[in-house]
């Protein structure tokens, strides 16, 4: 039996894929709500086919519960945020399912952390909780991306770090049960460091595309056009600009880097800097759109996307979040996938919003909005996110 402990984003479709594919699970959150509405037969975020694979899972025996559970495997998928100050790796809800887990588990149970670490977390933080009992430490950093998590959980490939290779064989078979991609057993301070590379690999490309729609946007240039030209060369491939980065990931887990490292990581602070920054670089450019078309009044402008990123309803850290925290403003604000009362002046009709907003921002390319194109007709409208192609608008 493997007992998931944290049924977020991560946890609870990687516990669904292991119960449909034959595995006997038992799902931990203490969430309590969470695992009453899961229990309920409801799932907690909307998501390409999760519907689906809840519905097999529960065909699979699946269990929600808010205990642990004596068992011979854990997953770990808790949230590893990081603290604004110093940078490091704030690892206490980490610590806190690992003490949790370690109080009812039997010799030699093996503990699998999902959860995205910085490099050495497991042995500073992880391996002294154990003290003198026999536990098996595993680390199974988690790849997949909100809207398409179903699909890439199956066909991703992955990494695993264990001390005992035999053990990572182990736990390598465990997710073949739904994997199809390669697994790479490894030790786990290199399945640690590459997990936090590869999103900080993202951040600083995304910094870079960043970048020159600023500098590009100073010389009245059409960054689009540039990053299409470039990339029509065999080795490049800038990727696009837009208002800031949100979510759980590329916002985060390279900062760890610089909270640990900060004489080694220059490039990766300052393209921090410039992502965080970009919010205030769509505030500056909605301000002086409003001046160019006669607008001095914040409420009619709407922002459409809440979401950190599109046809998804996680709003963590999201770009919008961060300019209307920086720059609270009456704008007027939509998004299909997230119900009202989150920020002021949300509107939860559409059309409603579409009248107030003389100024259009499109701060998220939800699907939604490609639909409604008629619409948004005689609107001024600024996409930060390139969602409107072929549309006459301002652009990031
Ligand atoms: N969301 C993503 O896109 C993504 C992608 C790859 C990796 N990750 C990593 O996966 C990890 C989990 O992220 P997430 O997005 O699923 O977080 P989340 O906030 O959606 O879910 C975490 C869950 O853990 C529960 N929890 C916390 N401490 C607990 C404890 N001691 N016992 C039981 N339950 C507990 C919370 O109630 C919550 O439901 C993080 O390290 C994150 O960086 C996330």
């Amino acid at each position: 039996m493997v007992n998931v402990i944290g049924l977020g984003y991560i946890g609870l479709p990687t516990a669904l894929m292991l119960a449909s594919h034959g595995v006997e699970v038992v799902g931990t959150d203490y969430n309590e709500t969470l695992v009453q509405t899961l229990n309920r037969g409801q799932t907690t975020f909307s998501e390409d086919g999760l519907e689906q694979l809840f519905a097999q899972a529960l065909a699979g025996g699946i269990r929600f519960t808010t205990e642990y559970r004596s068992t011979e495997v854990y997953i770990v998928s808790v949230p590893t945020p990081y603290d604004k100050d110093s940078k490091r790796i704030d690892p206490c809800y980490v610590v806190g399912a690992v003490e949790k887990v370690l109080s009812i588990c039997p010799e030699n149970a093996v503990i699998v952390i999902e959860s995205t670490v910085s490099p050495g977390t497991i042995d500073r933080y992880v391996r002294p909780l154990c003290g003198g009992k026999k536990i098996h430490l595993v680390h199974a950093p988690e790849r997949i991306i909100p809207g398409n998590m179903v699909y890439e959980l199956e066909h991703n490939s992955r990494t695993i770090g264990a001390d005992d290779p035999a053990i990572g064989l182990r736990i390598k078979e465990l997710y073949s049960s739904f994997c199809k991609g390669d697994i790479v057993v490894t030790d786990i301070k290199t399945a640690e460091m590459t997990k936090v590379i590869e999103n900080t690999y993202r951040a600083v490309n995304i910094a870079f595309a960043n970048e020159l729609a600023k500098l590009c946007h100073y010389e009245g240039m059409n960054v689009d056009e540039i990053i299409r030209i470039c990339n029509m060369h065999p080795r490049v491939n800038i990727l696009s600009p837009g208002p800031g980065v949100g979510g759980h990931c590329i916002p985060v887990d390279p900062w760890f880097l610089v909270g640990d490292y900060p004489q080694h990581t220059p490039l990766i602070t300052q393209s921090m800097k410039i992502n965080e920054e970009m919010p205030d670089f769509v505030f500056e450019r909605i301000c002086k759109l409003m001046e160019a078309h006669g607008i001095s009044d914040f409420s009619e402008v709407g922002l459409y996307g809440l979401t950190y990123k599109e046809d998804v309803d996680d709003i963590r850290e999201s770009p919008t979040l961060q300019l209307l925290e920086r720059h609270p403003e009456a704008f007027h604000v939509y998004d299909p996938m997230v119900c009202g009362g989150l920020v002021a002046n949300q509107d939860t009709d559409f059309a409603n919003f579409l009248q107030h907003s003389r100024l259009l921002v499109v701060m998220v390319g939800h699907s939604h909005l490609k639909t409604c194109t008629e619409e948004l007709e005689g609107k001024v409208i600024f996409d930060t996110r390139h969602a409107l192609k072929g549309m006459d608008v301002y652009r990031i």
